[in-house]
């Protein structure tokens, strides 16, 4: 199989720190000298004590020093291409892994890729943004490695009125990889905010590049509220992680693994059957396809109504209190109202 090099952008995580913590978890049972790791991943000792202090300054709990030899205590939670990579075999988002430590924003990296012309299925992560892109212009926190910040870049063979069902795909996919870390079910707001008890868990930006009849590409962002003990003052009301809803640590390795592996199925799914099947588990999931007595704001006007099912191109659909009809809403904020 041939794989195209991997492009340089200044920043990723060099690929021997990948090999390295992928070497300390794979033996976490023994003590390995600095030497040998040094010789198994090509650099000198003083490299990889360099690269050790920087794993613990990222939380990776790594025992010992040069002379005695590195023993990792506990599995870090870092989103390790290596370890990714092996666990996502057979999607297309194995071969094509960027990783940050910190980068301002995941989403500008895969949209600069895109238009490089990197194929589809590249993956962009970070264990910190300083400056995380949120819908409608707002910004997204993205505290170091207690989240998932993450982007997906997809050459999909769609017209451009047809990529809402795009949005709706990655908020199925990443509802469905919540769903079982929890007891309770998480719920979808229109178009694809992940909800637990009425919280917003996770949100989605899509950027894309597009011609009149067809989308050039695609990223879809997805950043995800897991470890967080606390949410930002601000927005303490509206968000929670799954941390604060569970009491419990969550990996979120496995939540990502998921994720993108629900991502791909949901994907192939609407390009072999097309919209129907994502509608109709739209319908199934998210309270806010029908019957919900919302508040839309979108960049134009505000008003009320109740949410009347979604179109076939993934539009929402709210029947207006003021009497002017059953309207398309494309975009905007949803929110509940008593
Ligand atoms: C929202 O406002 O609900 C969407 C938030 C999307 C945040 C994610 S984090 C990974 C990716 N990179 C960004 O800059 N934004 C998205």
């Amino acid at each position: 199989m041939a794989t195209k090099r991997l492009a340089k952008l200044p920043g990723t995580t060099d690929r021997r720190i990948d090999a390295l913590l992928t070497l300390l978890a794979e033996n976490s049972t023994i003590v390995i000298s600095g030497a040998k790791i040094a010789k198994e991943i090509g650099v000198t000792r003083q490299q990889v004590w360099r690269w050790i202090e920087k794993l613990r300054e990222v939380g990776v709990r790594v025992k010992g020093h040069a002379r005695s030899g590195y023993h990792i205590e506990r599995m870090p939670d870092i989103l390790i291409p290596q370890m990714l990579s092996h666990r996502l075999y057979g999607t297309p988002f194995a071969r094509r892994i960027y990783h940050f430590f910190k980068i301002d924003s995941t989403n500008a990296v895969a949209m600069r890729l895109g238009e490089a012309g990197e194929p589809h299925g590249a993956i962009v992560l970070a264990e910190e943004q300083t400056a995380g892109r949120g819908r409608a212009g707002r910004s997204w926190t993205s505290e170091k490695s207690s989240g998932i910040y993450c982007s997906v870049l997809l050459r999909p063979p769609i017209s451009p009125a047809h990529a809402p069902l795009l949005t709706l795909i990655a908020g199925l996919a990443a509802r469905d990889a919540i769903a079982e870390d929890l007891d309770t079910q998480p719920d979808i707001r229109w178009p694809n905010d992940v909800l637990i008890g009425g919280r917003k868990c996770c949100g989605i930006l899509t950027e894309m590049h597009a011609e009149p009849d067809r989308v050039h590409h695609a990223v879809v962002g997805i950043g995800m509220n897991v470890n967080q003990t606390k949410m930002p003052e601000a927005i303490a009301d509206i968000a929670t992680s799954l941390r604060m809803e569970t009491g419990k640590l969550h990996s979120r390795l496995e939540l990502l693994i998921r994720l993108l592996r629900y991502l791909d199925r949901y994907y192939n799914q609407f390009l072999t059957e097309g919209a129907r099947p994502i509608l109709r588990r739209f319908a199934q999931v998210s309270s806010y396809s029908e019957g919900k007595r919302v508040r839309i704001t979108t960049a134009t006007e505000s008003f009320t109504g109740v949410t009347a099912g979604l179109e076939p191109s993934g539009v929402l659909r709210v029947a207006r209190d003021d009497g002017r009809g059953t309207v398309p809403v494309l975009a905007g904020d949803v929110a509940e109202v008593s």
